[in-house]
C-alpha cells in the first residue's frame, strides 16, 4: 500500500533540488530559493491530479482536518458526526477545534451508516464526515443527501483512501472539503504530511492564512503580511513536499499495482463460499489499498486471525476490532475523557455519554472483518503463495469448528 514502498530517484533529486539551495521553508528567501518552490509545486500538482480548484498543505493529516475544520466555521459546541470505525485523528480534530465528536455506527462499507448519520442529527449538529477507510469510500450519495436535508457540512477524511474515485470523481473532493494524509504508511508519502482540497475559494484562503499563523500572504515580505484571524503552525516543509511531489507522479503506477495485486489476492478467497467482502459503494472506485473480507462469526474470526499468527502470516493482516487506535471499544482514554489540560465540563459531559454507547452494529461488523494491507513490492508469485496459505487457514478452522460443532 504505501509509497515509500517504491521510493527511488525520482525522490532524491526532488529533495536534492531543496538541498541545493538551502531553502528548506515554504514561505519567503525568494532569491536564495533560485525558483524552487516545491510545496507550491505539490499543491497545484493535487489540484491537477485529483481535481479540485484549491489544495492547502500542512504537516499532517491530522493538522488538515483541524484546519479545515477551523475554516469551515467549527467551532465550541458544534457537534460532529463521525464513524466508531476509524483512525483516533478523527476525534482528535474534532476536539481541537472545541467541538463534540458524535460516534455512530457504521455498515458493512465500514464506514458512516446513513441511517445512523441521520438518527443522530441533533439542532447542534454542524458537520458530518465521513471516513473513507482502507482505500474505499463512504456512500456519498445518501451523506450528500442527508447533509443537503439538513443544511450541514460535509467534510471527507480520505486520508486513508488516495485515489479512490466515487462516481468518477476523486474522494476528498465531494464534499465542502477533504483532507489525504501523506505519512509514512500512506499511498503517497512525504514523510510527514496532509492535504486540504475544497473547491471553495474563501474556505482555501482561511486555510491558507491558518497554517501560517495567519498570515494573509499579501505583503511585501513576511514581516508586512497582515493577519485577519489568529492561525496557528502546521506549514509543510520544502523537504517534505518535495518527496511528495515525485510520489504523486507515481500514483498512476502505485493504484495499477494495487488494484492487480487486489484482484489476484481476492481470487483465493472468493473460492471460499463463508467468506464476504467489504461492501464497496462504487466498486470501479475502489483503490484497492485493502482487501476488507468478513468471516460467518466473531469466534471464527479470531481463531483464524490466532492461526494466522501461528503459522507466521499474520503480518499485514489487521484484525482492527482488537486495535488500540482505529477501534471504539478500544478508545478508554475518551470514554475517560483523560486530557493532559483542562476541558470544558461540556465536552467532559459530552465525551462520557458520546463514546460509552453500545454500539453493537458496529461492534457485529468489525469483529468478524480482517483488512489485508496489499503491498505493492510483492510479485504474482508471493501473492499466489499468501493466497494459498491464507485460504488453507481459513478452511481449517471452518472444517474444525464445524467438526467441533
Ligand atoms: C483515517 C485517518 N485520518 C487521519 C489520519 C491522520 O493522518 P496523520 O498521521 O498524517 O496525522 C490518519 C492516519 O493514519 C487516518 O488513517
Amino acid at each position: 500500500m504505501p509509497g515509500y514502498e517504491l521510493f527511488g530517484e525520482e525522490e532524491r533529486k526532488e529533495v536534492n533540488d531543496v538541498l541545493e539551495t538551502g531553502i528548506l521553508m515554504r514561505y519567503g528567501f525568494d532569491g536564495p530559493r533560485k525558483g524552487i518552490w516545491k510545496a507550491k509545486e505539490l499543491e497545484a500538482a493535487v489540484c491537477q491530479t485529483f481535481g479540485c480548484d484549491y489544495a492547502m498543505l500542512t504537516a499532517n493529516g491530522t493538522a488538515a482536518l483541524t484546519t479545515a475544520m477551523t475554516a469551515l466555521n467549527i467551532g465550541a459546541g458544534d457537534e460532529v458526526i463521525m464513524p466508531a470505525f476509524t483512525f483516533v485523528a478523527s476525534f482528535e480534530a474534532i476536539l481541537s477545534v472545541g467541538a463534540i465528536p458524535v460516534p455512530v455506527n457504521i455498515d458493512e462499507s465500514l464506514t458512516l451508516n446513513p441511517d445512523a448519520v441521520r438518527a443522530a442529527i441533533t439542532s447542534r449538529t454542524k458537520c458530518v464526515m465521513p471516513v473513507h477507510m482502507c482505500g474505499s469510500m463512504a456512500d456519498m450519495g445518501e451523506l450528500l443527501k442527508i447533509c443537503r436535508e439538513h443544511d450541514l457540512i460535509l467534510l471527507e477524511d480520505a486520508c486513508q483512501s488516495i485515489g479512490a474515485t466515487y462516481k468518477g470523481k476523486k474522494v476528498g473532493t465531494i464534499g465542502h472539503a477533504g483532507t489525504f494524509s501523506f505519512d509514512f504508511v500512506k499511498t503517497i508519502t512525504c514523510g510527514e504530511g496532509g492535504v486540504v482540497m475544497t473547491n471553495d475559494k474563501d474556505i482555501y484562503v482561511k486555510c491558507d492564512g491558518y497554517t501560517d499563523h495567519g498570515h494573509d500572504h499579501n505583503g511585501v515580505d513576511r514581516g508586512a503580511d497582515l493577519h485577519p484571524f489568529i492561525g496557528y503552525n502546521f506549514r509543510i516543509s520544502e523537504l517534505h513536499a518535495a518527496v511528495g511531489l515525485a510520489q504523486i507522479r507515481k500514483l498512476p503506477q502505485f493504484l495499477s499495482i494495487q488494484r492487480h495485486n487486489n484482484k489476484l489476492l481476492r481470487s483465493f478467497l472468493e473460492q471460499i463460499p463463508e467468506i464476504n467482502f467489504r461492501v464497496v459503494p462504487d466498486e470501479e472506485g475502489d483503490s484497492c489499498s485493502f482487501l476488507s473480507w468478513f468471516l460467518p462469526s466473531a469466534a471464527l474470526t479470531r481463531a483464524v486471525v490466532e492461526e494466522m499468527k501461528a503459522q507466521e502470516i499474520l503480518a499485514g493482516n489487521f484484525y482492527w476490532y482488537n486495535n488500540n487506535w482505529h477501534y471504539i471499544s478500544k478508545w478508554d482514554h475518551l470514554k475517560n475523557a483523560i486530557s493532559l489540560n483542562k476541558q470544558s465540563k461540556e465536552v467532559i459531559k459530552s465525551l462520557k455519554s458520546n463514546f460509552n454507547k453500545s454500539f453493537e452494529d458496529s461492534d457485529a461488523i468489525m469483529s468478524r472483518c480482517i483488512s489485508t494491507a496489499i503491498s505493492l513490492a510483492w510479485t504474482d508469485k508471493q501473492i499466489i503463495d499468501k493466497g494459498n496459505k491464507m485460504a488453507a487457514v481459513i478452511k481449517k478452522i471452518l472444517k474444525d469448528q464445524s467438526v467441533m460443532a
